[in-house]
């Protein structure tokens, strides 16, 4: 195992980041659609070193059933790492982290799921972290509602997210694992992209008023264009599958789902 090495400065005197990025650049992005044949949707994503994949299954029955809602589907989600994920070896039975992680990315997807077409069924979303390198949480939802879409669950829009954080008193964009854990915070959120309403918004290290309106509007930016490739992904997807014509419905079918979002909820953690 190589030794993990605190760099010396997040940011270099021309304003770069540790890696060489601007600090509103996130790091090389590659999502891709139905790359599990077994699941009913699947995606992977790779930003930077992190690796995620992500499976659907459902609509389908629910066990155990004393978790059945009545009025709409169960949205299950559960994400996980793998124990070789990291350098340290994670153990594997599940973390409170991987609890809480597995709620706020259930909760960031709900308001674009028409559940309520589904009473007493559950959609499960299973997320596994290949690699971790920071910013899981918000490429974990990326590649999840692109599960989701795969799946041909009906949504309103797809969730693009991503990390601000601070190094230095400088707000930066996706942060890797050093700027995760060497940097003064970061603010992980994720977005609906036709109404920029948040569907996920937490905190880690503190921020002043003004500090934190500017990483919501950098995040938002980021999202847009985060969005922008989870779109191109699922085109080349179903390019594969169809030969023709199939950009032009593509296109169609996003602006129609865009038009018609709902509320959103909006949740904040310490
Ligand atoms: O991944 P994300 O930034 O959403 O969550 P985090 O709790 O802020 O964790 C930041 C990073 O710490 C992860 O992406 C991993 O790279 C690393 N980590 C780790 O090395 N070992 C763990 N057991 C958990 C996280």
């Amino acid at each position: 195992m190589s030794p993990e090495v605190k760099p010396d400065s997040l940011l270099n005197a021309e304003g770069l980041r540790f890696d060489g990025r601007r600090v509103d650049e996130l790091r090389p992005i590659q999502m891709e659609v139905g790359v599990l044949k077994t699941a009913d949707g699947s995606a992977s994503i790779r930003q930077g070193k992190t690796y995620i994949l992500a499976a659907v299954y459902g609509p389908r029955e629910l066990h155990p059933r004393h978790l059945t809602l009545n009025d709409r589907a169960y949205l299950r989600v559960v994400y996980r790492m793998a124990t070789f994920s990291v350098p340290d070896r994670k153990r594997p039975a599940p973390s409170r982290r991987e609890r809480e992680i597995s709620m706020v990315i259930a909760n960031a997807l709900q308001p674009v799921l028409f559940l309520e077409q589904y009473p007493k069924a559950v959609i499960d979303v299973f997320i596994q972290v290949i690699q971790a390198d920071g910013g899981t949480r918000c490429a974990a939802i990326n590649a999840a509602s692109l599960a989701l879409a795969d799946a041909g669950i009906p949504m309103r829009s797809l969730v693009p997210s991503v990390a601000v954080g601070k190094a230095e008193g400088t707000l930066i964009v996706d942060l890797g694992d050093e700027e995760d854990k060497y940097g003064q915070g970061d603010v992980p959120l994720a977005i609906l992209p036709g109404t920029n309403e948040l569907t996920l918004l937490q905190q880690d290290g503190s921020f002043t008023r003004e500090e934190l309106m500017e990483a919501m509007q950098m995040g938002v930016n980021a999202c847009k264009y985060l969005h922008e490739l989870q779109k191109d992904a699922l085109k080349r997807s179903y390019s594969k599958k169809t030969p023709e014509g199939v950009d032009e419905e593509l296109d169609d079918y996003e602006d129609d789902l865009e038009t018609d979002l709902g509320e959103a909820d909006i949740m904040e953690d310490e």
